[in-house]
């Protein structure tokens, strides 16, 4: 038994998918899957329950740990550019075992993720449905809780639903949608900007950081939720014109601007409103309401439910990508590989995703949801990380035109580093639901994967 065997690079010429993104595409893609929870509801929770105005700082030391995994990111997505992202790379310089868990730390994440979003975008529809006096049973308001009286978040279900069917069309027309969603975001997020500015009182700011550094820390591992999806890039490879070039800036970029964004929302917010009273559903417009700017409060919720099925428009579609990657290496039914004839898209695998991704965020609660996204994402980035390190090894340094993390191994090292640091800030109950799913994955390369991987001798 050989679960270090590995696959050559190569650039799947047999692949059916189409070669039609571009350089916007990609940051629209990467912002769309990046910017959403987290900046209309996380960045309220951070400051209230956290690390007060301080939550700034959280952003910031997320900021740095995303850019440093980053930079990785963009090194393989350059040098192995082939779909399915992190599952693809360790592929290449670990071989199949740590491939396989890679890939199933990543369906775990995008599925936890999209779940997340589809019940947040529930709690604000549901919200703005109660403000028209309209109200759904209580059976139907939320994830399985008897003792609340609540079994199936209905809203939850019906946008899952819809979702699937529009990622399930071609790339383009999926990303279209998409891409004019994103600058609603814009535009609402810079209405926010251009009016909170003025509505500062540095008197808010004080005290600074009432949790202390630690709350600052703790804060850092909660809103690493906003900065995922940035990775959802480097998954479209395939569809790229010019991998080698975009993909890399598509990443950085992307990054860049979700950070830019984070602060200023924060630091506005935190000004404009005493952050004991951010911990709310919807903090951003509740900021607004607060100075009595009603009707922009409103738009802005509006705008917020409406651009929140742009995160998991991202995420489904590479997640959609990724099985299909995992299943053409035999790793899972080879049928989930299946693309469609006329659109050219993996089909069944987006069609599975979605029902799953269904099941999740009918049935369960967000905060269940969102550690366990993180912790599986974290976990994810220390291997990418690591993965760089050895891929120097095996490659040597890159060539000509593909992108290089500077300063290794440092950059590689600390960007482990510090992800392994934001995993310790995590819940015990967390850690105990993750060394389960790590068991599950396991089982499931051992008793399938490794039996049909398309690497398997016997069918070589
Ligand atoms: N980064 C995504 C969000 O904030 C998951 O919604």
């Amino acid at each position: 038994m050989d679960i270090f065997r590995k696959k050559p690079i190569q650039k799947s010429p047999m692949s059916g998918l189409k070669k039609d993104l571009k350089l916007k595409d990609l940051i629209l893609l990467g912002i769309g899957a990046c910017i959403g929870t987290g900046i209309f509801v996380v960045t309220g929770q951070a400051s209230a329950d956290y690390a007060g105005p301080a939550s700034v700082f959280s952003f910031l030391i997320a900021a740095v740990v995303v850019v440093l995994n980053g930079l990785c990111f963009a090194e393989f997505a350059s040098r192995v550019p082939v779909t399915g992202g992190p599952y693809s790379y360790m592929y290449v310089v670990f071989g199949e075992f740590a491939a396989w868990l890679a890939g199933w730390f990543l369906i775990c994440e995008y599925m936890l993720a999209v779940s997340s979003v589809a019940s947040g975008w529930s709690g604000y529809v549901q919200g703005f449905l109660k403000s028209l006096g309209i109200s759904l049973p209580q059976v139907l308001r939320g994830g399985f809780n008897p003792s609340q009286g609540t079994y199936v978040d209905l809203i939850a279900c019906l946008v899952m639903i819809f979702i699937t069917l529009w990622v399930n069309q071609e790339a383009k027309k999926a990303l279209s949608l998409n891409n004019v969603m994103v600058w609603v975001k814009f535009a609402i997020i810079g209405l926010f900007i251009a009016v909170g500015v003025f509505y500062i009182k540095p008197s808010n700011w004080q005290p600074y950081m009432p949790y202390g550094i630690k709350g600052v820390f703790d804060g850092a591992a909660l809103v690493f939720f906003a900065f995922l999806g940035f990775d959802a890039i480097s998954m479209a490879a395939e569809e790229v014109k010019e991998p080698q070039k975009d993909v890399p800036r598509g990443i950085i970029g992307s990054i860049l601007i979700a950070t830019i964004l984070y602060v200023a929302v924060t630091l506005i917010l935190t000004g404009m409103v005493p952050f004991e009273k951010l911990g709310i559903g919807d903090p951003v417009a509740f900021a607004m309401r607060f100075v009595d700017k009603g009707l922009i409060g409103s738009i802005i919720s509006v705008g917020a439910i409406l651009t929140l099925l742009t995160v998991s428009i991202s995420m489904l579609y590479s997640l959609a990508r990724l099985v299909y990657a995992i299943s053409k290496d035999g790793l899972l039914p080879l049928s989930l590989a299946k693309v469609d004839d006329k659109k050219h898209t993996p089909q069944n695998a987006t069609y599975v995703t979605g029902v799953i991704a269904l099941f999740f965020a009918a049935a369960f609660p967000l905060n269940i949801l969102a550690e366990l996204t993180n912790i599986t994402a974290l976990s994810c980035l220390i291997m990418m990380s690591l993965g760089v390190l050895r891929l120097r090894k095996v490659q040597g340094k890159p060539k000509k035109g593909e992108f290089s993390v500077p300063l290794v191994p440092l950059f590689p090292i600390l960007s482990a580093v510090t992800s392994l640091f934001l995993m310790t800030r995590l819940q015990k109950v967390t850690w105990i639901v993750f060394a389960v799913t790590v068991l599950i994955g396991t089982v499931i390369y051992f008793t399938y994967g490794y039996r049909h991987s398309l690497l398997n001798d016997k069918k070589n």
